[in-house]
């Protein structure tokens, strides 16, 4: 069973580099997280996601991690990290570190010695095959670049290579099963892992490319899963209150697995893609594109249909809703920016539909000001994700209040436009998107109707009609479109609105909504 306090959670994502600088090296650090809780609690989050903020070279932005119980010193110290939970449980926020379990850095000390001809300890911590001219057929690898004769499996980028837990089925002469002790310790080495930071005070995981770990995995990735039960198992009896969010995007396999959150990623032809970001359906690859097609179902008038994200997740819903939770989410940093192609109404309506869904939503830091995607060239292994990435605009100083370095030497620059959004702006104004996120988180701390568990079923779904949820007792309802839309309901006949985007009335049965509007009701 999922930890309870993810019943009324809602996550921030932090990007560390990005966040907030303290120390005017130009890159953002944990003090600087720190130093912003009380941002991150104004908004109704009571729970942060850190990417990776371990040692690192940095070439997959920290995802390839060089040390798992070293934070980064460009972040600060492990003294720094203990004090943000601590900082962060006095104000009432949980904090999940990133786990890459799936791979290292080429740099981590495992791999080095790995590479090595002499047996030792970490010969089979990665995947190798037995001889440098022997390719690992079927799997990504690089030769060539060890004392060693073999070559390695890639995870993810060259710089990562793939973790050893064993194939499912092997198949070569140099597949090791599961059950084999190197892939045993390699385990055991990430529940190490796992148990160095939870003891420090963190809170539980996002589990990167959780799917990623057993080879040659059957589809429904039964040996994946094994190891994901194995480490439940410890954590149910070590650390019962950690949570645990996969990057999965499968919730029944995921929830299965024994996590407590999966995400719904913005996979092409996924549902949550045909949200925000139908663009991406009309491209042959990730870079966005303002010129393509684009009938996000959140844009005004862009033909868009609620079905299309709803046929994926009611069955999702349905077969997980007792197991754990769906977690949905802004953006994250892989993500295009929804400010790419949805303006400050469309976000408002568009967030307002995400933090009133079931399970455990996560914001991206920024998008509650609707910090735009910028185009910029690759840092650090990011590529179109780059762009979603730039520094937290806080206010109208130096670098919009991110650092105090020269411009030069910030990790990124920040958003030069005049009107970029900040913090400090909107604060001031009372209809803007970071108030309207204020008004609608504190709405779902205050409903119990609109948490985690609260039953969410589809009322409406017809086209040129509002759309109509209910949450528990509540009712919902969207209008996305430019024109007002109304329904005649069976029940309720009559009630409240108590929460509104724009405008829209129940009454006699008759519910109206007022063009791009969004209305929760109670029923009188
Ligand atoms: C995940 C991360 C991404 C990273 C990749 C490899 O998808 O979110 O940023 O590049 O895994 O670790
Ligand atoms: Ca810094």
């Amino acid at each position: 069973m999922a930890a309870k306090w993810l019943k009324d959670a809602v996550f921030y994502e932090i990007y560390p580099q990005s966040f907030y600088d303290t120390n005017g090296d130009g890159i953002g650090d944990i003090n600087g997280i720190i130093e912003k809780l009380d941002y991150v609690k104004s908004l109704g989050c009571n729970a942060l996601w850190i990417n990776p903020c371990y040692d690192s070279p940095f070439k997959d932005a920290g995802y390839d991690v060089r040390d798992y119980k070293k934070v980064a010193p460009r972040y600060g110290t492990n003294e720094d990290l203990c004090r943000l939970f601590e900082a962060a449980h006095q104000k009432g926020i949980k904090v999940l570190l990133d786990l890459v379990p799936g791979h290292t850095s080429e740099e981590h000390p495992w791999f080095l010695a790995s590479q090595k001809s002499e047996k030792n300890e970490y010969t089979d911590r990665y995947i190798w095959t037995d001889f440098s001219f022997k390719g690992a057929a079927g799997f990504p690898y690089v030769g060539g670049e060890s004392e060693r004769s073999g070559c390695y499996v890639l995870n993810f980028f060259k710089c990562q290579p793939a973790l050893n837990y064993g194939f499912r089925e092997v198949r070569e002469p140099w597949q090791k099963g599961m059950d084999d002790p190197a892939a045993v310790a390699t385990r055991e080495a990430m529940k190490d892992v796992m148990r160095f930071w939870l003891s420090k005070g963190c809170d539980g995981f996002r589990v990167d490319m959780a799917s990623s770990l057993v080879k040659n995995d059957d589809e429904k990735k039964s040996a994946t899963s094994a190891i994901w039960k194995d480490a439940r198992r410890m954590l149910n009896l070590e650390f019962p209150d950690a949570a645990l969010v996969a990057e999965w995007s499968d919730p029944p396999l995921a929830l299965r697995a024994g996590y407590d959150c999966d995400f719904i990623l913005n996979h092409a032809h996924g549902g949550y893609s045909t949200l925000m970001r139908d663009y991406y359906n009309h491209v042959a690859h990730c870079n966005p594109d303002s010129t393509a097609e684009d009938h996000s179902y959140f844009k005004k008038d862009a033909g868009g249909n609620i079905n299309l994200f709803l046929d994926q997740y009611m069955n999702w819903y349905e077969d997980t809703k007792d197991l754990g939770y769906i977690s949905p989410i802004t953006c994250n940093h892989d993500t295009v920016r929804p400010a790419f192609n949805l303006d400050e109404r469309e976000c408002k309506l568009a967030y307002a539909f995400i933090f009133t869904l079931p399970g455990v939503p996560f914001l991206y830091y920024g998008d509650e000001i609707g910090m735009r995607y910028l185009d910029l060239p690759t840092k650090e292994g990011g590529y179109f994700r780059t762009g979603s990435r730039t520094p937290m605009q806080w206010d109208d100083t130096e670098n919009l209040g991110f650092s105090k370095a020269g411009a030069e030497k910030l990790y990124l620059p920040v958003d030069p436009a005049k009107d970029a959004p900040t913090v400090a702006s909107q604060e001031k104004r009372e209809d803007s998107l970071l108030n309207t996120v204020r008004s609608i988180l504190s709405l779902r701390h205050a409903e119990e109707d609109l948490q985690a568990d609260a039953a969410f079923v589809p009322v409406c779904t017809e086209p040129e009609k509002p759309f109509v949820y209910q949450r528990g007792k509540l009712l919902c309802a969207l209008n996305t479109t430019g024109s007002a839309l109304e329904v005649t309901l069976q029940e309720p006949q009559n009630g409240s609105v108590i929460y509104k985007i724009g405008d829209g009335k129940l009454s006699n049965g008759m519910l109206k909504l007022e063009a791009q509007s969004f209305v929760v009701i109670r029923r009188d």
